[in-house]
């Protein structure tokens, strides 16, 4: 049997559980991964963009249909300068060099985050890539940058505030609805699992208001090493849980 075939029984097996439609990724422990190798932290973050390239081509082959990824926090600004202009630089080439081969997968593309904070330069290439993906149809890559889940719900508040402060809405017609509409994930499902890599076991500030019944998923393994087979290891998790939502299990 060869590697491809073999891979492709794996997928169909994963198959016959429920694939969660919305994963979202906590892509944690570049820096520590390049330390241990007595490297300097730039270079997690470069292998850590070639397990964004793997990691996006396995969930559009099972059939994940939004795949959200946090690759820069609202903290991450005050990182050393040159750290930041490397992340940055590595977004822009990401973007530019992905786009084709994103399009051609029917992968959708979409920022979510205070992207007004972003380098004109990035911000024009993620602009660019959104807008030239956003007639495809197959998994929806959502990327996190310069993002901060308070600030989405502090920000939706505003908006909500301004509007209700010119009669456009009533305080008392705010529903977890309308709130919803006014978060930068607006239109998109909340995450049904949350993996975060490195062995942390935290959130971070990512998400907050989407992932209050979303499973979690840690593993110690570092985001650089991050292989495919670990991204099904975390399927398979979610598939041998019971969700509940708050309510009773069927007997
Ligand atoms: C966390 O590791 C990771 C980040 C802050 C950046 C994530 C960026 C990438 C994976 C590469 C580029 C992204 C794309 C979408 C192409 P850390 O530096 O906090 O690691 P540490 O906790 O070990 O210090």
């Amino acid at each position: 049997m060869t590697v491809k075939a073999i891979q492709s029984d794996v997928i169909t097996d994963i198959q016959k559980g429920e694939i969660p439609v919305h994963v979202a990724v906590i892509m944690d422990g570049n820096g520590r991964w390049a330390q241990e190798r007595g490297m300097p932290r730039v270079f997690g973050h470069q292998q850590g963009a070639e397990s964004v390239r793997e990691i996006v081509e396995t969930a559009a082959k099972l059939g994940v249909k939004i795949l959200t990824l946090f690759a820069f926090s609202d903290e991450n600004w005050g990182r050393p300068k040159m750290e930041v202009k490397a992340l940055m630089k590595l977004l822009d080439t990401y973007v530019l060099q992905e786009r084709a081969k994103l399009k051609k997968e029917n992968v959708r593309f979409q920022a979510i985050g205070a992207l007004d904070q972003l380098p004109e330069k990035t911000l024009a290439a993620v602009l660019r890539t959104q807008q030239e993906l956003s007639h495809c149809t197959g998994l929806t890559l959502n990327i996190a940058l310069s993002y901060g889940g308070r600030n989405e719900i502090l920000t939706a508040c505003k908006k909500l505030a301004k509007k209700a402060q010119a009669g456009i809405i009533s305080p008392q017609d705010i529903t977890p609805q309308i709130f919803e509409e006014h978060l930068w994930t607006s239109g998109l499902p909340d995450p049904d699992l949350l993996i975060r890599t490195s062995g942390e076991q935290r959130i971070s500030n990512f998400l907050l208001w989407q992932i209050a019944y979303t499973e979690l998923w840690f593993t110690p393994v570092y985001w650089p090493e991050f292989r495919k087979e670990h991204f099904y290891e975390g399927i398979k998790a979610f598939q041998s849980r019971k969700r509940r939502y708050g309510l009773l299990a069927e007997t």
